[in-house]
């Protein structure tokens, strides 16, 4: 194509509207941006669409049996329906059939992220969970780590889990083992998550649509009063700026979430981010300066008194061993501002360059 010719619209008609889309999109991607509520179960944006749950099943024209929209590539002039009286039914039965296996599908929302997305899609489409009996399939994995649940008896076999491991953490900790009704997720071996290449991320707990996987730090405040909130802010853990949902409960921190919009994380934690936020409200955490009095014990004093000795020790270095025995590292949680002010001060203070951050995440 040369460089003056247009590039050709590809349009497809989308319930009775034509709508134009890109090359490689997915009739789930197109209908979504036109505005289209498409329910899913195994779909996540961020992971390779799977094709598992069957639950974006739309109907096109001149096609036999509904497809997955999530896994269907949109083609110019395909006529899509994304909500006839057939496909709702479809869509039905589907949920029903998933109901049967997970009969209480009431769920904590301190579980995770994702952990309402089925509840939700059984409401919304007013599933009757006892339509279909039957054999049950999963259980609860006894795995004694103090982070993740592992509560099979709520898993749909979605993957979402697994391949969020793999694709976005890339690190295949987890897998499914079985079939059928014995199918079950796993770690290597069939080992508990401490013993495998779990670094525990929590990232397979918040794609969870049903709550099969948990939280179980956040967990510890289910039995709390008061009404869980959610506060947007950004993990102090390193530099890369990680964006969280902080869960609190009246005037406590309960947990951390990941915000999917994040654009430095989309919805990716590590282990620190996601689970270690207990010395926020730890009796133990320092809220006022302390420095060694003659007895060899600490001491509170007021920040004027602290600073002088802290001065005084940084006087006594550089007299003693001159200026390159002062060396900075400044703190990977510190603002940029805060960051500069320590180099200026190690740099223009003490005239020598050693100054360094910790931010090597
Ligand atoms: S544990 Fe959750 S995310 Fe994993 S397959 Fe089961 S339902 Fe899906
Ligand atoms: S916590 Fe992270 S590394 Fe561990 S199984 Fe889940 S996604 Fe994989
Ligand atoms: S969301 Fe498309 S098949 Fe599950």
């Amino acid at each position: 194509m040369n460089a003056t010719a247009e590039t050709k619209t590809l349009t497809l008609t989308l319930d009775g509207e034509e709508v134009p889309f890109r090359e490689g999109e997915t009739i789930y991607e197109v209908a979504q941006r036109a505005g289209r509520e498409v329910p899913t179960l195994c779909y996540d944006k961020r992971l390779e669409a799977f094709g598992a749950c069957r639950l974006c099943v739309v109907q096109l024209e001149g096609a036999r049996n509904p497809v997955a929209s999530c896994t269907t590539p949109a083609t110019a002039g395909m006529v899509v329906h994304t909500s006839t009286e057939a496909i709702e039914k479809h869509r039905r039965t589907l949920l029903e059939l998933v109901a049967s296996e997970n009969p209480d599908a009431t769920i904590d929302p301190l579980r995770g992220f994702a952990s309402q997305e089925l509840n939700d899609l059984l409401c919304q489409h007013d599933v009757q969970p006892g339509r279909f009996a039957g054999e049950h399939s999963g259980t609860t994995n006894s795995d004694d780590n103090p982070f993740i649940l592992r509560d099979y008896d709520h898993c749909i076999s979605c993957y979402r889990c697994v391949r969020v491991c793999a694709e976005q953490e890339g690190d295949h900790a987890i897998t499914m083992m079985n079939r059928g009704f014995d199918k079950q997720i796993t770690a290597e071996f069939n080992n508990r998550l401490k013993e495998s290449a779990c670094t525990f991320c929590g990232q397979c707990v918040q794609t969870c649509p049903t709550g099969a996987l948990g939280d179980r730090k956040a967990m510890r405040a289910e039995s709390l009063p008061g009404k869980l909130e959610k506060t947007r802010s950004v993990c102090p853990y390193c530099g890369v700026g990680c964006q969280v949902d902080l869960l609190s409960k009246e005037d406590k921190l309960v947990g951390i979430q990941p915000a999917m919009d994040g654009p430095a994380n989309e919805g990716a934690l590590c282990i620190k981010g996601q689970f270690a936020f207990d010395f926020v409200q730890h009796d133990d955490r320092l809220t006022k300066p302390l420095v060694r009095g003659d007895d060899g014990e600490l001491h509170e004093v007021d920040w004027n008194t602290a600073l002088d000795r802290a001065a005084e020790g940084f006087r006594k270095v550089l007299e003693e061993h001159g200026r390159h025995a002062v060396y900075g590292v400044a703190s990977g949680r510190a603002p940029n501002e805060a960051a500069y002010t320590m180099q200026k001060f190690i740099r223009a203070g003490f005239g020598t360059n050693q100054i360094d951050n910790c931010s090597r995440a």
